[in-house]
């Protein structure tokens, strides 16, 4: 079966309730009429998960949820988290896992990012499980196997099943911000390392049902760069997906 492509807008610490709200109603219009070709899934601050979640339910929109991170454990005293359980009562989908700026200012490892990826699974949701590398990884040429030991470490012990329905988002870490991107061949050489470790590990099968997401400074200037390539399934996209004319400019490069 095709992969189908998938345009995911992480919102990081932007926008409040209300503003989220607005932002999804200015969306509603030009979504509705793609989401049976392509997967679009919105991932609002915690805080504004119950107002989007809103217009979506009362909206009827083909959009899913995602939220930015969450604890793997179900409850307890761990002030400041989010659990599993606290996320799909509010109707979420999908959580962003072991995002860079998750792992470089807030202490995650691969191994709380397998803790989260598993916890999401458990709770039937699917994990974005994002990886890259540094710009100093990157200069030295060792992407492919530093991404690749972050794959495994963050996949590893799933399902044959959890793998296939897995989504691994791509993020070079010096591209996430700055306006720099790898080239779509070098991105695409990264994505297929990462369908190769994911089969490596689950079989063929997981290899080619999985979705690769490419993420950092996708723009609608040169997201179709990006999301022609053969083994990049759509994009996790930051800052473009904070204004209603661009992200849906991405989501139509998808088509
Ligand atoms: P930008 O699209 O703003 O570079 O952010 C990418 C990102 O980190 C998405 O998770």
């Amino acid at each position: 079966m095709a992969r189908k492509p998938m345009i995911a807008g992480n919102w990081k610490m932007y926008k409040t309730s209300g503003e989220g709200a607005i932002l999804m109603q200015a969306l509603e219009s030009s979504v509705s009429s793609m989401w049976d070709r392509v997967d679009v899934v919105v991932c609002p601050p915690f805080t504004a998960l119950k107002s989007v979640s809103t217009v979506i339910e009362l909206d009827r929109l083909n959009i899913g949820l995602g939220a930015q991170d969450c604890h793997w454990e179900q409850d307890g005293a761990f002030t400041g988290a989010i659990s599993t359980r606290m996320l799909t009562e509010l109707r979420c989908d999908h959580v962003i896992v072991g995002h860079s700026e998750r792992r470089e200012m807030f202490g995650d490892t691969d191994q709380n990012v397998n803790k989260k990826v598993k916890a999401v699974f458990a709770a039937g949701m699917v994990p974005i499980m994002c990886c890259g590398e540094t710009l100093n990884v990157h200069e030295a040429g060792d992407a492919e196997s530093y991404v690749r030991a972050q794959v495994r470490a963050g996949l590893e012990g799933l399902t044959v099943d959890q793998a296939e329905s897995v989504i691994v988002a791509y993020e070079p870490i010096w591209a996430i911000g700055t306006g720099r991107t790898p080239t779509p061949e070098v991105a695409n050489d990264v994505a297929r390392t990462i369908r190769a470790t994911i089969g490596a590990m689950f079989g063929p099968p997981a290899a080619m049902e999985a979705r690769v997401l490419y993420g950092g400074s996708v723009k609608p200037e040169n997201a179709v760069m990006f999301l022609r390539e053969p083994d990049i399934d759509g994009a996790l996209v930051g800052g473009a997906a904070l204004n209603a004319d661009s992200f849906t400019e991405i989501i139509e490069a998808a088509l």
